[in-house]
């Protein structure tokens, strides 16, 4: 879909440092002149942080995992629909902190849920919109786990959080599958310190979009 603005999604597994990511990609391109708006997934609606309160907080019910794939897309069809599509008319750069690769690597690789399936359920919620660059910021789940619970401190698990190693393994290698089969990927070694993981992202902001993309649309 051709759009005027830039859509730009950020992912990894748990701890890879995403919001620090985040505004460091908001910054670069507020200093290119563009207007930016950071959201995230599942939620950036109303509606859609209704849905995160669902998916993510645990109740005394199992969340089947079907539910939970079918609730991760009824979230991102409310969000494309009300703030990504909207954003992205207006020529913003729209920057979400995860979106349906996130689906893709934790419903399809970590819980094993049908791959057709997700790609029909992609399709329909997409609504044509697809990301301009997708940032994945990989690095080792011991440390992402580790860096999480720093993060999390006293702070209750989410229904996420309480997922054991395998899982986070399965999910790292699921995202890192989609990087390696799509140009759309950019891989960010996440594990290294601060200031050269915001190297890395403004050497692939500077290469794919000169002057902040202002000639894309
Ligand atoms: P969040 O608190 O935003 O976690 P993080 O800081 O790791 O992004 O919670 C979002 C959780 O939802 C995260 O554990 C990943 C999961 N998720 C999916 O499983 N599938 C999806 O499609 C999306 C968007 C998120």
């Amino acid at each position: 879909m051709n759009l005027p603005g830039i859509f730009i999604t950020i992912e990894g597994v748990e701890g890879a440092g995403k919001s620090t990511a985040i505004a460091g990609v908001a910054e670069w391109f507020g200093a290119h002149g563009r207007e930016v708006d950071c959201t995230r997934e599942p939620g950036g609606t109303p509606i859609a942080e209704a849905i995160r309160q669902l998916l993510l907080n645990p109740v005394e019910e199992d969340l089947v995992p079907l539910t939970e794939l079918m609730l991760m897309f009824a979230a991102r069809a409310q969000h494309v629909a009300g703030r990504i599509k909207p954003g992205l008319a207006a020529g913003k750069v729209v920057i979400s902190d995860r979106f349906t690769d996130s689906s893709r690597a934790y419903q399809g690789a970590g819980r094993g849920l049908d791959r057709s399936l997700i790609e029909t359920l992609a399709q329909a919620a997409e609504q044509g919109v697809s990301p301009d660059l997708t940032l994945l910021l990989d690095l080792p789940v011991d440390i992402g786990m580790k860096r999480a619970a720093a993060r999390r401190g006293a702070c209750a698990h989410d229904r996420f959080e309480r997922e054991r190693h395998d899982f986070f393994e399965r999910v790292r290698a699921g995202f890192l599958e989609l990087a390696r089969q799509s140009s759309r990927f950019a891989l960010i070694d996440a594990a290294a310190p601060i200031v050269d993981v915001q190297t890395q992202i403004q050497t692939v902001l500077a290469a794919r979009f000169p002057q902040g993309g202002v000639n894309c649309g």
